[in-house]
């Protein structure tokens, strides 16, 4: 929990914390969660797009590694405990195997990723994708707020990212993702329950929104006569809101405004909006957003002014692995508490790498369900149960994920499902 705190410092705005992808802070954060992990009894690597793992060797060095971690990277004025717990718990799991040194079957990995959250460039969860090779090149290309690119960005920190093609990890490297997150909703907290093993994550898409008037003198423009391209985005954002509601399960927000020119005594010539839209049912998310596109246009048209709309990024549901889900509600169970199962509404770096390898997640109760806000908080007490749970979780995982005969050869891996327990809810 201290070691939160000390993460929860690394800022780049003074009296808040924002850490963003690349950011002098976000590096800083690597620098000192590398020095955490080499404590740990790690060695340590950080691959071309910055995310940074610690291995901790099996009893056969060279083998698949079950790996364990979260992101280091933050939303604007974000709480403490999104991404860091996840990084951190996982740290004390390794610093436990080597206090009493022991080696499981497999090594341990524990990754800190980057820009999960897409609060810097419009490329959320960026490195675990460019872990299972899903990055394409023009996403290096992407701009923040500022104009500088992805790529930009990493040579200003002393990377390069024509290197991004070495991130990928080859499956057979990998028998397992486990991340340790808070749930960031209200469930757990509403059943009294400390944690519990994730199902499944809501799919998402997020869209920019143009709007086009036309820029006018305030006091001089008579009211019919104006193109004014705020008030028609604001009908636009009360439609978002509007369609959203309508759906069982379906969310929908904008969280970022730009009104251009911006000033007192100038009717607003441009604004851009970004809407993200998520939900359990893919299809059901599809024909909502689709229904909601043609809306905007509608409303374009009928206020006389321009719309463009850009989709930049979408990511489908995903069902998270059975096993590794037993393996959670297990070690739940072997903490004392019941194995609760829930689905996640937040997006994940699990729900990219359940695309390379079995992949599942644990969550740990939040204070009101509340995340993306600085006022996110978690008990020690429940701290403590989550680390145990990781740990516990671990160690099932290493006897589940059998190897086939002695040999090395990781692609012979294979989780044993006939260990399944039909535990759980
Ligand atoms: C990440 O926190 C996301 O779900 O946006
Ligand atoms: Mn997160
Ligand atoms: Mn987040």
């Amino acid at each position: 929990m201290s070691r939160l705190d000390m993460l929860g410092a690394i800022t780049e705005v003074p009296g808040q914390l924002t850490r963003r992808y690349l950011s002098p802070a976000h590096i800083e954060s690597m620098r000192r969660t590398e020095a955490w992990m080499i404590e740990a009894g790690m060695s340590v690597r950080t691959d071309p797009l910055f995310s940074l793992f610690g291995r901790y060797e099996g009893k056969t060095p060279g083998r698949a590694a079950i790996m364990i971690g979260s992101h280091l990277d933050t939303v604007v004025d974000a709480g403490r405990y999104d991404g860091g717990l996840g990084v951190l718990a996982a740290i004390a799991v390794v610093a436990e195997l080597a206090r009493t040194a022991e080696r499981l079957d497999h090594a341990v990995e524990v990754a800190a990723f980057g820009e999960e959250e897409g609060s810097r460039f419009p490329t959320h969860i960026l490195t675990s994708s460019a872990l299972i090779g899903a990055v394409k090149p023009a996403l290096l290309d992407a701009k923040d707020t500022s104009g500088m690119t992805v790529r930009e960005a990493l040579a200003a920190a002393g990377g390069d990212a024509k290197g991004y093609r070495a991130c990928v990890r080859d499956k057979g490297e990998l028998a397992a993702y486990l991340e340790l997150h808070i749930e960031q909703g209200p469930v757990l907290e509403a059943k009294g329950l400390a944690l519990g093993a994730v199902t499944a994550i809501n799919g998402s898409v997020r869209s920019m929104v143009t709007v086009s008037g036309f820029a006018g003198h305030a006091g001089t423009v008579p009211m019919g006569a104006r193109r004014d391209a705020l008030t028609a985005a604001s009908e636009m954002m009360l439609d978002v809101e509007r369609v959203a509601a309508a759906e069982r399960d379906l969310v929908a927000t904008v969280g970022r405004v730009k009104v251009l020119p911006g000033a007192t005594n100038v009717i607003p010539g441009r604004v851009e909006f970004t809407i993200d839209m998520r939900g359990p049912v893919d299809a059901v998310r599809r024909r909502t957003h689709t229904a909601l596109l043609a809306d905007l246009r509608r409303i374009a048209k009928q206020r006389g002014v321009g719309i463009a709309i850009d989709t930049f990024q979408e990511n489908p549901a995903v069902a998270l692995d059975a096993g590794i889900a037993d393996a959670v509600g297990e070690a739940i169970a072997a903490c004392g508490h019941e194995p609760f199962r829930l689905p996640s509404g937040a997006g994940h770096d699990a729900g990219i790498m359940a695309k390379h390898c079995p992949s599942g997640m644990i969550f740990l109760r939040c204070k009101d369900g509340i995340s993306h806000n600085p006022a996110e908080s978690i008990t020690v007490a429940d701290a403590d149960l989550g680390v145990r749970a990781l740990l516990a979780a671990v160690h099932g995982l290493d006897r589940r994920l059998g190897w086939r005969g002695m040999g090395s050869d990781p692609s012979r891996q294979v989780i044993d499902h006939r260990r399944r327990s039909r535990r759980g809810v």
